[in-house]
């Protein structure tokens, strides 16, 4: 395993669940993390609790719909360290719903986050990567970047999304940039991402669901392994599942 001792590393969505989890690992592991997500008093909170543990954290408040704050996010990182790693593009949100209610604003927001905020991240990111001659983008896609079920049709479309694009950049950036890239999948894991359903029949049947879910340090640690996985290993793609997840 590769050290990460003083590497720059990019989180986004690391207010709660699993970009908090990672940040706090990955600083754990000697990186400097830059956390990034709107909900500023949870980022402080995060890098004061980084801070207090011997790490090193900056925060940057960043709306990963809004194209020049996320281009700001990329460039303070790397003005601030002088390099820039890793960016875990991990913003997302997931408010289910059955297509025949058409919530088309939902609809929109997953496309806004789920879509362009990761190809912001992305934009701005390559060109310093590419000038430095390495880097690693890792994009958080999921279980429904492989399967759909009900209600998540247009979900499950954003992270087939992430997982296509997470192909198609290896395939252009990895030999000829030094660019390693990793699409991470998850099953259910038990962080705040439910809480943006409002389709009450969808919300029903989470209520009914028995399973012990994964929690968000066991991504963390999937993160962690492609990560420090030495130069020559790019590691493509991890659907880590729930043990008791049937689909
Ligand atoms: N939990 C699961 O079961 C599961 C399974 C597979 C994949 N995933 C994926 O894992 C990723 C992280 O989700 P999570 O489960 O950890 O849920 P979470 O706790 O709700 O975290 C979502 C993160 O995204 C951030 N975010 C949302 N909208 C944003 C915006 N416009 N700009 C910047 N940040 C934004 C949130 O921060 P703010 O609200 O502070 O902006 C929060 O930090 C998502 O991409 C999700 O699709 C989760």
């Amino acid at each position: 395993m590769a050290e990460l001792t003083d590497q720059v590393i990019v989180i986004t969505g690391a207010s709660s669940g699993i970009g908090e989890a990672t940040a706090r690992l990955l600083a754990e592991k000697g990186a400097r993390v830059v956390l990034a997500a709107r909900r500023e008093e949870r980022l402080n909170e995060l890098r004061d609790s980084i801070e207090a543990d011997g790490g090193t954290a900056l925060v940057v408040p960043t709306d990963v719909t809004d194209r020049e704050a996320v281009g700001h996010l990329i460039n303070t990182a790397h003005e601030t360290y002088g390099r820039l790693d890793v960016l875990v593009n991990n913003a997302g949100l997931m408010p289910l719903s059955m297509m025949e209610k058409t919530h088309e604003d939902e609809w929109e927001q997953m496309v806004d986050v789920n879509i362009k905020g990761v190809l912001y991240g992305i934009g701005a990111a390559l060109p310093i990567m590419t000038e430095q001659g390495h880097g690693h983008v890792v994009n958080v896609s999921s279980v429904a970047g492989r399967r759909l079920f009900p209600g998540g049709a247009v979900y499950c479309g954003t992270k087939f999304f992430v997982r296509a694009l997470s192909e198609g950049m290896r395939n252009e950036l990895s030999n000829k940039h030094n660019i390693r890239v990793t699409s991470i999948e998850p099953g259910a894991v038990a962080t705040e991402l439910t809480h943006t359903i409002t389709d009450e029949d969808i919300l029903a049947n989470f209520e009914g669901m028995e399973m012990t879910p994964l929690e968000s340090i066991d991504i963390a640690e999937s993160i962690l392994y492609a990560i420090s996985a030495p130069d020559r290993v790019n590691v493509e793609e991890l659907l880590v599942m729930p043990t008791e997840q049937a689909m």
